[in-house]
């Protein structure tokens, strides 16, 4: 993987020692040494960069437009991002190239979130266009990807939740192999995608995290998904303008589970906006990115601060 890491930071150099020594001393140059240690990522210069308050549209490429952003002002990340160049989408060359785009967005993500708090990636694999019957179509893992990416910028794996979707609603898959039974030509329909859940790498443990917040923003705990196998079957929603749009569920879902009443949230593929308005529903403050000009335009009309 070609991420983009470049103050990336030799880990097996450190002597645990001097690791300790940091510790004890807890002045800022220390604690952000630690820091480099723990997430392999320099703190950046905070001048020019903006804590948010209040809802926020983030108009352009996020890579650029996340860097107006304090570090570690964000509580919690949940996107969609492009699947490569899946439906309208062809602004990749290659594959690397797209995985090397998320690589620099991500690292981005992990420099804006606060320590130990959660970032969810909404992704599944993808099949692209073959250019004729004589070759063979590309399904590319994204999600195995993604793990790769999302422990080099300096998270680590929680949980995969999977999001079963009715299968009305896939790609028809399996209509050959039910015609002539033949082994081998067997292709399942994919009613699945998976919730990619990690943590910021930190060096406390979540309880630190939880003690921040009043026992008074505890969830009611009925109707809890209570599995380790978490099967949401939620259909996904149609819309006339965005083909790819968050069911709202979905995002009732995450903010619920992920996030308290009063955090600021980060959608940096924000699309139609779906999270930004069920996190505004839901006492969040929402900060989206989005590059296109049909989405945004349509987002202006919800009033969001432009940063
Ligand atoms: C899968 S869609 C997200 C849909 C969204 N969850 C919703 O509910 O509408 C991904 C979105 O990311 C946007 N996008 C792609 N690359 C981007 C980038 N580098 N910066 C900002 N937005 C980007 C696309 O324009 C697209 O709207």
């Amino acid at each position: 993987m070609k991420c983009a890491l470049k103050e990336n930071y030799c880990k097996d150099n450190i002597n645990i020692e001097y690791i300790k020594q940091l510790g004890k001393e807890k002045s800022e140059e220390n604690l952000n040494k630690l820091l480099l240690f723990y997430n392999g990522i320099l703190p950046l210069n905070a001048k020019n960069k903006r804590k948010i308050i209040k809802a926020t549209l983030l108009k352009g490429d996020s890579e650029q437009t996340l860097l107006k952003i304090q570090n570690k002002t964000i509580h919690f990340i949940f996107t969609s991002p492009p699947y490569y160049n899946a439906r309208m989408y062809s602004d990749y060359t290659s594959y690397e190239k797209y995985l090397e785009k998320m690589c620099s967005i991500l690292k981005q993500c992990n420099r804006i979130l606060k320590d130990g708090h959660f970032i969810i990636i909404n992704v599944s694999p993808v099949i692209t266009k073959r250019p004729g019957r004589e070759f063979e179509s590309v399904r590319y893992p994204i999600h195995f990807d993604f793990h790769k990416i999302l422990e080099e910028v300096g998270f680590y794996f929680i949980d995969e939740i999977i999001w079963i979707k009715p299968e009305y609603t896939v790609p028809n898959r399996i209509a050959g192999y039910l015609q002539t039974g033949m082994p081998l030509s067997y292709k399942p329909n994919c009613v699945t995608e998976s919730l990619l859940v990690y943590r910021k790498k930190t060096p406390f443990l979540l309880d630190e995290n939880i003690r921040h917040y009043s026992r008074m923003l505890a969830n009611a705990v009925e109707n809890t998904d209570t599995s380790n196998c978490w099967c949401w079957y939620i259909s996904p929603k149609t819309d006339k303008d965005h083909p790819a749009v968050f069911p709202e569920k979905l995002c009732e879902k995450v903010l619920k589970y992920y996030s308290f009443s009063g955090d600021t949230v980060l959608d940096p593929f924000a699309g139609s906006g779906t999270f930004g308005r069920v996190a505004k529903k839901m006492k969040r403050v929402p900060v989206l990115c989005e590059m296109d000009n049909k989405y945004t335009k349509k987002l202006e009309e919800e009033s969001y601060d432009n940063l």
